[in-house]
C-alpha cells in the first residue's frame, strides 16, 4: 500500500487558484505562506495564477504588497528566498468582489476568461466565513466560470450542526459535484497524522495488536496554550466540541480505528473512515451527563505569564460556551467494541500538545511475582505536535545482580533526529492537492454529516441542562478535575507527559 504522497507535481495543468478572503487571516498567515513553499520548490504548475478576492480596494500592486508583508511575517527568514518571492508575486492578482454585488463578480469572468484553455484547472477556495460558502457558489454559477474541471475547497466549520451542513452542503452542491467539493480538515494534512496510516498499514507486528484483544483504551487529546483571542465572536458560538472535536479529534480517532483499505484511493480510506464514524456509539442523555465533561478557562498563568479568563476574553460574562471538552466514545464494531476511545480538547492548557497514546493490557499472567519495581502496561504513544514522533513505553529488567528489577523503559523514535528533510505544513500538501484534483486527505459529504449526527446529541443534551454550565479551569492546568475522573471511575489516568 502506498499513500499519495509521490503523486506527480510535475505534468499538472496550469492552474487559476483563486482565495476568496484573500486578504484574511487563513490566507495571509497559511495559503499564501503554503503557496510560497510550493513555489519555491518548482511545484507549481507553470503558468498558474493566484487570484485573491476580498472587499478590499487593492489593485495588483496593492495585495502584492500585502502578500508580501505576509510572506515576511510567516515564513521563516531562512526560507525566505527573494527569487522565489518574486516568482510567486508575479503570480499574484487581486479582485475587489462582494458577494452581494453582482457587478464585481465579471470582473472574475473577465480575468479567468483571459486563459480560456480547456485543461486549466480553476480552484476556488473559500476562505471566508461559511455564511458565504453558498451564495459565493451561486455567483461563480451565474458568470459562468464553474466548469467540470473547477474544484471548491471549503474551511470547516461546515454547519454548527446536521442541519446547518446539510443546508450548506446542498448549497454547495447545487454548483459543484460532490467530485469537485474538496472539504478541508486541515489535521488530515499534517506530515504526522498521515503517518499513523503507515505507522499502522505499512508495517505488520502492530496490526494483530490493534483491537480489543490487546488494547484497553484509548486516549486522544489536543491541547492548545492559546486562548481565543481575536476570534471569541466566532468561538462563543462554536465551542470546543463543534470546533475541534466534530472534526479534527473524530478524523484522529477514524484513523486509529479504521480497517485497513484494500489501497490508498481516493475514495477507499474515506469509506473506511465513514465505516467507523457510523459505528460510533449513539450517546443517549444518560451518557452525555456521565461520559463528558465541559470546562471554561479562568485566569491562570501559561508560559510564566499570566493570562485573562475566557469571560475577560470575550469581554463579558455569562457564555456557557466550552473551550474544554473531555469525552468517553466507543466504537462498536468487531475489533473496538468494549474498547473506550477517551477524547479531550481544550484551550489555555498547560502545554501544546496533540496526542494518541494506545495503552495495551496488562500481560495475561504475571511471569515476576517477587520482582521489584512497577510493572506498567505497554503504551504506545504518537505525538502529531509539537515534536512529532512515537514513543513504545515497555517494561525492562534493571542492569544487575541479586534478583530482578523491573524499569520502564521507552524506544523512541523522534522524526526531526530520524529525517532531515524540513516538514511541510498541512496546507502545502492540501493545497496540492486541490490543484492535483486528489480528494483523498478531504471530508467527504456523507464523513461531515455522520459526524455531526453523533456529536448533535451531545448539543442538544448539552442546550438541555444549561445548569450543568461549563466547569471552570484555570488557565494552564490540564482542565477541569472532572476530566481526571471521567477516567478514574474506570481505573485510568491520562497519560500526561506519556
Ligand atoms: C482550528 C480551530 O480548526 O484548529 C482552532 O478552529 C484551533 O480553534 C486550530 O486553534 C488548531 O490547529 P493546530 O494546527 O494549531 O493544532
Amino acid at each position: 500500500m502506498s499513500l499519495p504522497t509521490t503523486e506527480p507535481t510535475t505534468g499538472l495543468p496550469a492552474s487559476d487558484f483563486v482565495v476568496f478572503g484573500g486578504t484574511g487571516d487563513l490566507a495571509l498567515r497559511k495559503l499564501l505562506p503554503a503557496l510560497y513553499h510550493r513555489e519555491r520548490e518548482h511545484q507549481l504548475p507553470e503558468g498558474t495564477r493566484i487570484i485573491g478576492g476580498s472587499r478590499s480596494e487593492l489593485d495588483d500592486h496593492g495585495y502584492r504588497l500585502v502578500v508580501r508583508e505576509a510572506l515576511q511575517t510567516h515564513v521563516a527568514p531562512g526560507d525566505l528566498e527573494a527569487e522565489a518571492v518574486g516568482r510567486l508575486l508575479d503570480r499574484i492578482h487581486h479582485l475587489t468582489l462582494d458577494a452581494e454585488t453582482p457587478d464585481d463578480w465579471h470582473l472574475l469572468h473577465g480575468l479567468l476568461k483571459e486563459r480560456p484553455d480547456p485543461e486549466r484547472v480553476r480552484v476556488f477556495y473559500l476562505a471566508v466565513s461559511p455564511a458565504l460558502f453558498g451564495p459565493i457558489c451561486e455567483r461563480l454559477e451565474q458568470v459562468g466560470v464553474v466548469e467540470p474541471s473547477s474544484r471548491v475547497v471549503m474551511e470547516k466549520p461546515i454547519g454548527t450542526d446536521l442541519d446547518s451542513a446539510r443546508r450548506v452542503n446542498d448549497a454547495v452542491g447545487r454548483v459543484f459535484d460532490e467530485a469537485q467539493i474538496f472539504r478541508i480538515d486541515h489535521y488530515l494534512g499534517k506530515e504526522s497524522v498521515q503517518n499513523l496510516l503507515v505507522t499502522r498499514f505499512a508495517n505488520t507486528f502492530l496490526e494483530p495488536l490493534w483491537s480489543s484483544h490487546w488494547v484497553d483504551h484509548v486516549q486522544i487529546t489536543v491541547a492548545e496554550t492559546l486562548g481565543v483571542g481575536e476570534r471569541g465572536g466566532y468561538y462563543d458560538h462554536a465551542g470546543a466540541l463543534r470546533d475541534m472535536v466534530q472534526n479534527h479529534l473524530l478524523q484522529l480517532l477514524c484513523l486509529v480505528a479504521m480497517e485497513p483499505p484494500t489501497y490508498v484511493g481516493r475514495e477507499t480510506v474515506r469509506d473506511e473512515k465513514l465505516k467507523v464514524l457510523q459505528a460510533l456509539k449513539p450517546m443517549t442523555a444518560e451518557d452525555v451527563d456521565r461520559d463528558t465533561v465541559r470546562g471554561a478557562y479562568g485566569q491562570g498563568v501559561v508560559d510564566g505569564a499570566v493570562v485573562p479568563s475566557y469571560a475577560e476574553d470575550l469581554g463579558h460574562a455569562g457564555s456557557s460556551t466550552e473551550t474544554f471538552v473531555a469525552l468517553k466514545a466507543e466504537v462498536q464494531n468487531w475489533r473496538w467494541a468494549g474498547v473506550p476511545f477517551y477524547l479531550r480538547t481544550g484551550k489555555r492548557m498547560d502545554r501544546r500538545v496533540s496526542e494518541i497514546v494506545v495503552v495495551f493490557k496488562e500481560p495475561p499472567h504475571a511471569m515476576f511475582p517477587h520482582a521489584s519495581g512497577p510493572t506498567t502496561a505497554n503504551r504506545l504513544h504518537i505525538q502529531v505536535q509539537p515534536e512529532e514522533g512515537m514513543r513504545l513505553h515497555m517494561t525492562a529488567k534493571e542492569p544487575g545482580p541479586g534478583g530482578i528489577r523491573l524499569r520502564p523503559v521507552s524506544l523512541d523514535l523522534s522524526y526531526a533526529t530520524a529525517f532531515s528533510e524540513r516538514s511541510p505544513d498541512a496546507y502545502e500538501r492540501l493545497i496540492m492537492d486541490t490543484i492535483r484534483g486528489n480528494p483523498t486527505l478531504f471530508m467527504r459529504r456523507d464523513e461531515v454529516e455522520a459526524a455531526w449526527t453523533w456529536v448533535e446529541p451531545i448539543l442538544q443534551r448539552w442546550a438541555e441542562t444549561p445548569d450543568r454550565r461549563p466547569k471552570t479551569y484555570p488557565a494552564g492546568t490540564s482542565g477541569p478535575t472532572a476530566a481526571a475522573m471521567l477516567l478514574e471511575r474506570d481505573g485510568r489516568t491520562w497519560q500526561e507527559h506519556a
